[in-house]
């Protein structure tokens, strides 16, 4: 893909700004394996970056304005740097306004650029377009301002364009998988110390695919049912006296029942039960059992089904049609609200469970869904 992808994106480039880039970043999407809505309770997470790349072309630029095309979104946008911040850009430029703006804000000397993106991660997915945009954004402007920054900081200023700019109150996890994806691994992420472990997922050893079932309902996580989630678990850390649920386990969950009430009892005991079960996924992972994370995906899914609430009717369909057509495990993966599932298949059954998706699909009543394939894949990198 990339060689295509890379010439007609620095042409696109050269059409629009009458020189060709200085250069091409991209980044990932991503899929979380398990540990959902964990990020912003100080939590554990297990994502994977994926084969699903934001293309980047970029140059510097006299003057202080940051130029801004997309191949897919419209419309462009041509923005004085010193005017960008919280509240003062709208639309998809926000993104990679807002990493300039928080590059600015860490002190690098953001001067005058041209971008041009191209941004093949389906937007509303829930495989994170958004932090893929922000990373390679990140990425690029770092590179051509010699801003000697490491992957963690790069994801932190990815993270503060989404929640400041953006305005999306996200956790760390997307921006930290798609800096800090390697292939054919899952990123284990303690949220609080930031502390990493790149755990082994021999998926092609193991026979087995990762499927992701796009649901094409789409989610926008702006719409607010995210931040009210996150403010339901901090008031339930507040009533149980810890700094965060990561600090809470399942008996003081219990035990506080009342105190908590409903549904402030189920958010928290959801955000302690996906702890636990993310550290026993690592447990597996690292075992090489692959096979037999099954229980812990069906587990993670109903719990936001349930307790959480965040799951949809379709992706309730896409998990249960996924194992009855013999997926090892699928969850819905994101913030949910819509967006995708994933599933771990069987090499060999990975055309029973397209057609058996598309099929219960369709007797719902539901729109077709988008049944792939995904490869877990390196983080951020310049590409020319
Ligand atoms: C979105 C956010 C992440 C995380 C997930 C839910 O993807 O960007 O920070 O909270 O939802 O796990």
């Amino acid at each position: 893909m990339t060689g295509d992808r890379l010439a007609a994106l620095a042409e696109a480039f050269a059409e629009r700004t009458g020189h060709p880039p200085e250069g091409v970043w991209a980044a990932p999407g991503r899929v979380n394996l398990i540990g959902e809505h964990t990020d912003y309770n100080d939590g554990f997470v297990l994502p994977a970056a994926i084969d699903r790349l934001v293309l980047v072309a970029a140059g510097r630029r006299e003057g202080g304005r940051l130029r801004l095309w997309s191949l897919q979104t419209e419309p462009p946008a041509d923005l004085e740097l010193a005017e960008v911040g919280p509240g003062r850009v709208e639309g998809w430029a926000a993104y990679p306004a807002g990493v300039a703006w928080a590059l600015g804000q860490a002190g690098v000397e953001v001067g005058g650029a041209d971008l041009v993106v191209d941004g093949k991660v389906p937007a509303g997915s829930g495989l994170s377009s958004s932090a893929a945009l922000e990373c390679a954004t990140a990425t690029a402007l770092a590179d051509l301002h010699g801003a000697d920054l490491d992957r963690p900081t790069l994801a932190a200023l990815a993270r503060r364009a989404e929640n400041e700019v953006v305005g999306v109150p996200s956790g760390v996890m997307d921006q930290m998988v798609s800096m800090l994806g390697r292939a054919d691994h899952a990123l284990f992420l303690d949220t609080r110390s930031l502390a990493t472990e790149q755990v082994p997922l021999p998926l092609e050893a193991a026979h087995l695919r990762l499927v992701v079932i796009d649901t094409r309902a789409g989610h926008r996580l702006v719409d607010g049912a995210y931040a009210d989630r996150r403010a339901a678990c901090e008031a339930a850390a507040a009533v149980l006296g810890v700094p965060a649920l990561r600090d809470a386990t399942p008996g003081q969950v219990e035990a506080a029942a009342a105190a908590l009430g409903d549904p402030g009892r189920r958010r928290a005991r959801h955000v302690v039960t996906e702890n636990a079960r993310v550290l026993g996924a690592v447990e597996l992972l690292r075992a090489g059992e692959l096979d037999r994370l099954g229980p812990l995906l069906a587990a993670s899914h109903a719990s936001l089904r349930d307790d959480y609430e965040v799951s949809s009717p379709e992706l309730d369909t896409a998990v249960e049609a996924a194992v009855a057509a013999g997926a090892v495990g699928a969850r819905m993966t994101g913030a949910g609200f819509g967006g995708s599932a994933i599933a771990l298949v069987p090499r060999d059954l990975t055309g029973q469970v397209d057609e058996r998706v598309h099929a219960t699909f369709a007797a719902a009543g539901f729109g077709p869904p988008e049944v792939s394939q995904v490869v877990p894949s390196d983080g951020a990198r310049r590409l020319a």
